[in-house]
């Protein structure tokens, strides 16, 4: 056999390269490639042997449902796609401190009630565990605990036909292949711990939760790696200065994606919020300069939180752009729209953007609500409190259409709003508002109708 070169392995993204270079070139992050112990070339092609013909069969069949595991914990079961798929894996991702653990822990004790839960922590001892299981108030749930981190052992303990039900490993990274000569953590390590724990939960029919951490630069480590593996991942988001998480589903074979689950850290550890919307307003100060609510639609449910805008005079030569929670690009758009098709010139101007209460926006359809906060600091004349706000942006400055419209206007009438200020065009298949029941409609088919909302008194 020839004698195998060595392989440099970035551990951001795991390309693969032959020689050491101080930034990778397909992702470009520095002092991210290591060496790592060549694996087995793959053969090329065909040798020896013929396949066996594969058999075809119809789209149509009659394959049963998928059986799931309730979880009990609604907010977790519903971002999974209704319950857990047996054989399925689930990457949990998020910053450390997020509350990875504390959500599993939560999850074990709630599904120990009906089935067979190992947690398995390479993190903490199983003091640690204990203690916080303690405190979360489940000491006696019947959850089997166990501190390891070697892939061998694992394996051992769980391949066998009293295999449980759910098996959780906190995290992919402490977990060590000993014929991989490479640190844990790194992208060989992760990658062939993942694989083998995938093969066995499919193997054995139980549900693998894997917590990855996520780097700095927002990747699970080693990680995109693993995305591709697994069937579901679930990213565990939110600022740790606000107690509110968000659970997000980026990938699901098994159900929807971008559905979210949002719970709150107390105490007692986390507690599902039934009404975001209510949670995400419930510091709102009426009749203020700069804030506007924004009717959003996050996954299958709509949720209704404040867009914050500050517009102030700058001494920069290149004044400020701050945003939390929204897209940079996106502000620097609806921005240059007010500029060149409303006369709204903000290039003068720091402007500060923030989603109250540590929600990330990603729909389009918050840039009327941001134009309207924008308008409404830079004039100091507020939205009206009782009013909420959606639609796009296009670049000739006229407002666009958005998917779902009735869904959001039954959710601001449901919080006690009185009017919404929406597209005027509906979509094609939808009257906008035909149930908006006692909201006032007020609609605006151009930016430039927007600014008559805002003429100082
Ligand atoms: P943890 O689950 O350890 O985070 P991760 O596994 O993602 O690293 O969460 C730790 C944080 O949660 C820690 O800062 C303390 C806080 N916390 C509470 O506020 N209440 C609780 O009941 C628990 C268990 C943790
Ligand atoms: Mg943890």
């Amino acid at each position: 056999m020839a004698k195998a070169s060595p392989r440099f392995v970035c551990q951001e993204c795991g390309s693969v390269t032959t020689k050491w270079a101080g930034k990778c070139e397909a992702c470009g992050a520095w002092n991210s490639i290591l060496e790592e112990a060549a694996r087995d070339e793959i053969p090329k092609g065909l040798s020896g042997g013929k396949g066996r013909r594969i058999d075809f069969v119809a789209l149509e069949g009659s394959s049963a449902p998928l059986p799931r595991l309730i979880t009990g914990i609604g907010e977790l079961d519903r971002v999974c796609g209704g319950g857990l798929v047996p054989g399925s894996c689930l990457l949990v991702g998020g910053d450390p401190g997020i509350g990875k653990s504390t959500l599993l822990l939560q999850a074990s004790a709630a599904l120990s009630a009906g089935a067979k839960v190992a947690y398995i922590s390479g993190e903490e001892a199983v003091d640690q565990v204990r203690m916080r299981a303690h405190r979360l108030g489940h000491a006696r749930a019947g959850v089997a605990l166990a501190s390891a981190t070697s892939l061998r052992d694992i394996v051992a303990t769980l391949d066998g036909p009293d295999a449980p039900n759910v098996v959780v490993i906190d995290s992919i990274q402490t977990v060590y292949a000993d014929s991989i000569e490479a640190a844990p953590g790194t992208v060989s390590q992760v990658r062939a711990a993942a694989a083998e724990l995938i093969r066995l939960a499919k193997r054995r029919g139980f549900v693998l939760f894997l917590v990855g951490h996520v780097t700095k630069e927002g990747t699970i480590a080693g990680p995109r790696v693993l995305e591709h593996m697994v069937d579901t991942v679930l990213y565990f988001e939110g600022d740790r200065g606000h107690q509110f998480r968000i659970l997000r589903a980026t990938k699901n074979r098994f159900g929807a994606t971008d559905e979210i689950g949002v719970f709150e850290m107390t105490e007692q550890g986390l507690s599902e919020v039934a009404n975001p919307s209510a949670l995400f307003l419930a510091e709102r100060r009426g009749n203020v300069s700069g804030s506007c609510v924004y009717a959003g639609i996050e996954g299958s449910r709509p949720m209704l939180v404040e867009i914050q805008a500050l517009v102030a005079p700058s001494s920069l030569s290149s004044p400020r752009r701050a945003v939390v929670g929204w897209d940079t690009g996106r502000l620097a758009m609806v921005m240059a729209v007010l500029d060149a098709r409303c006369g709204l010139a903000l290039s003068g101007n720091d402007v500060y953007l923030n989603v109250a209460g540590g929600l990330r926006i990603t729909e389009p359809a918050a840039d009327l609500a941001v134009a309207a906060a924008l308008l409404s600091s830079s004039s100091d004349v507020p939205v009206p409190a009782d009013m909420v706000v959606f639609g796009e942006v296009g670049l000739s400055g006229e407002i666009r259409a958005v998917a779902q419209a009735d869904l959001r206007l039954k959710e601001a009438a449901k919080l006690g709003f009185a009017q919404a200020l929406v597209p005027s065009r509906p979509r094609r298949d939808k009257s906008v508002g035909a149930s908006a029941g006692p909201l006032t409609i007020r609609t605006v088919g151009h930016l430039q109708d927007v600014l008559g909302l805002f003429r100082p008194a």
